[in-house]
């Protein structure tokens, strides 16, 4: 990893205040992606997305102030990418965002751009690249805030930083296929092959007896949230995806793909045996469970390396902590007084071609012609219109300094992990599992909210985000898990759009990685640009089945025809010349087809 400080770090100690003072710093990456080999479970070495020839990736490091500058040349060869810094709000910069089709254009192969941003804020972040359900092959790693001024500070001697992840054998763009399929209709996730921490199992931490250290943990999963606990241990809650909160107490924490939370914890003073260190993905998230699938991962405090390796525990009930119990550190009140209510109701279901698709309010996301950050930049006062971002956007318009709110129904039986760019917001409510849908009257309200990046709705149930449109730019808001994002789990929020008009520049770089990939950076989201508000020739999703038909019912015509079909191929083998499989196949593209259309 090529790794410059361009500017001299150097600290001031101002002796009047006693505190200590740093000069803010630019820190400068060049960052290759390319394919390496790695097995990373010890079962299955297969090709995953590193960084200058390396995987694990490096970790991006930098002090609050600083300004991150990553020259990212895509060398896959056969793929676009991008990189996206989950948890940057990217005040003044939502074009170094990296989420391709809504801030930017992909990076095509052998494709160069340079992000460059200023983090003013703190804590454990992480990137990854943002396109085509493409991070869970390996390009995912952990980014650091570091805070002169952590409140506390004084109550560790140390910091550890732990990646959680699930880890697939198979690669995303064979996963995909099969996973968004007619012969997939009810959308069962690919289930992972194995869970990791610092992308490896049993890693041994060498440890001080008595210290006190501050663990940082990150989810950098595809899909698989995990329990983490540390056997003998308690913890001490103080961040949440870069928000202090009021230190809490857990034995068990629950972190979805993408979430972070910052622990403190106590070693012993007894050195005489080490302890494991666990993650469990959670199986209520996998539709079935294979018998070979071991959810669990283990890492290991050394006390001292003659001791033996404890076996860790197995368990079959979990009781974490629940994030919404925790507060703000800085007693940021709940807001009240709402300005822009916006309520998703979210639903899993078949399209006409049979595969399983995910929807807020009935639309499933589907990529614009044009990004949405160049539709808004480009489309004048028109911009505050969400119809010119394309039906399939579902783009939300807010403007400047309104209290913003996400009333969200999960009309789904499964857990999921939304994650808004861009901002942090607050967890006004969350609902049990099967609450239903939300209602004010069965609410209750925190005065002092925990706020972070990434939270779980519950199944068949409710929560309220709110947070305050602060920050003119473009930002995604869809849920974490791979499979869902890709199946179009997502809406836009275009805040400020006038704003940015005027303030805005993007660098030529970007605009070149629109041209070399052949992507309009002007007009609608049909890359309309005389008429915006006509979008003829926009991307949609595919069309609903017809009225009557289930995704099963087109699986079981296929089958049915195709035997008929072989039937006949086999009397026509008697009778004439031999078939080949190409035909078959063709004849059952079409008669997919026909079933359709009926
Ligand atoms: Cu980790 Cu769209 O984000």
């Amino acid at each position: 990893m090529a790794l410059s400080l361009s500017n001299f770090r150097y600290c001031c100690f101002a002796l009047l205040s006693f505190s200590v003072f740093c000069n803010a710093v630019t820190v400068t990456y060049n960052f290759n992606a390319t394919w390496v080999t790695a097995n990373p479970d010890g079962a299955f070495p297969r090709p995953v997305i590193g960084i200058n020839n390396q995987w694990p990736l490096p970790v991006v490091r930098a002090n609050k102030g600083d300004t991150i500058v990553v020259h990212f040349t895509n060398l896959l060869g056969n793929q676009s990418s991008s990189l996206h810094w989950h948890g940057i709000y990217q005040n003044g910069t939502t074009h170094m965002d990296g989420a391709v089709g809504v801030s930017q254009c992909e990076v095509g192969p052998g494709r160069s751009l340079t992000y460059n941003f200023t983090v003013n804020q703190v804590g454990t972040y992480w990137y990854h690249s943002h396109i085509n359900a493409q991070y869970p092959d390996g390009i995912r790693g952990p980014l650091i805030i570091e805070d002169p001024d952590n409140p506390y500070a004084d109550e560790f001697d140390e910091e550890l930083l732990l990646t959680l992840s699930d880890w697939y054998h198979d690669q995303m763009p064979n996963l995909m296929a099969s996973f968004v399929s007619v012969t997939n209709p009810t959308g069962a996730e690919p289930v992972p092959d194995a869970a990791l921490m610092n992308d490896t199992q049993n890693l041994q931490i060498k440890i001080q007896p008595g210290k006190t250290y501050m663990i940082r943990i990150a989810n950098i999963a595809a899909f698989a949230g995990q329990y983490f606990w540390i056997e003998g241990h308690t913890m001490r809650i103080i961040e949440v995806d870069g928000i202090y909160t009021k230190a809490a107490e857990a034995s068990m924490i629950y972190i979805t793909a993408a979430q972070r939370y910052s622990v403190l914890v106590t070693m012993k003073n007894d050195t005489s045996k080490n302890y494991a260190i666990v993650g469990s993905m959670d199986e209520d998230l996998f539709d079935t469970v294979p018998p070979t699938l071991n959810p669990n991962v283990t890492s290991f405090l050394i006390y001292d390396q003659s001791k033996d390796l404890p076996t860790a525990a197995l368990l079959d009930e979990f009781d974490p902590f629940d994030d919404f119990t925790l507060e703000a550190y800085d007693d940021e009140k709940l807001f009240e007084n709402v300005d822009h209510s916006i309520e998703l109701t979210l639903k899993m279901d078949n399209l006409g071609n049979g595969a399983n698709y995910a929807f807020f309010n009935d639309i499933s996301f589907v990529t614009p012609k044009v990004p949405i950050l160049f539709s808004a930049l480009s489309t004048g006062n028109a911009a505050n219109n969400a119809t010119v971002y394309g039906a399939n956007s579902n783009a939300f318009v807010l403007q400047r300094g309104e209290v913003v709110e996400i009333v969200l129904n999960n009309n789904d039986p499964g857990k999921h992990p939304f994650h808004l760019h861009g901002h942090n917001f607050q967890l006004a409510w969350r609902a049990d599992d099967e609450a239903g849908d939300y209602d004010p009257n069965n609410a209750t309200f925190h005065s002092v909210p925990m706020r972070r990046d990434t939270v779980m709705v519950r199944p068949d149930a409710n929560m309220v985000l709110r947070f305050r449109a602060d920050n003119p730019g473009v930002w995604f808001f869809h849920c974490h898990i791979e499979w869902h994002l890709a199946t179009g789990l997502a809406v836009v929020m275009v805040e400020a759009p006038l704003d940015l008009q005027k303030s805005l520049k993007v660098p030529e770089d970007f605009i070149q990685a629109c041209r070399d990939s052949n992507t309009p950076f002007e007009g609608n989201a049909a890359g309309n640009t005389k008429d915006v508000f006509d979008l003829t020739g926009e991307n949609k999703s595919i069309a609903p089945l017809p009225a009557g038909f289930t995704a099963r019912g087109i699986v079981a015509l296929v089958f049915s025809c195709v035997s008929a079909f072989l039937g006949l191929a086999v009397i026509a083998w008697y009778g004439a010349a031999p078939i080949g499989t190409a035909e078959v196949a063709s004849a059952q593209r079409r008669i997919v087809e026909s079933g359709q259309e009926e």
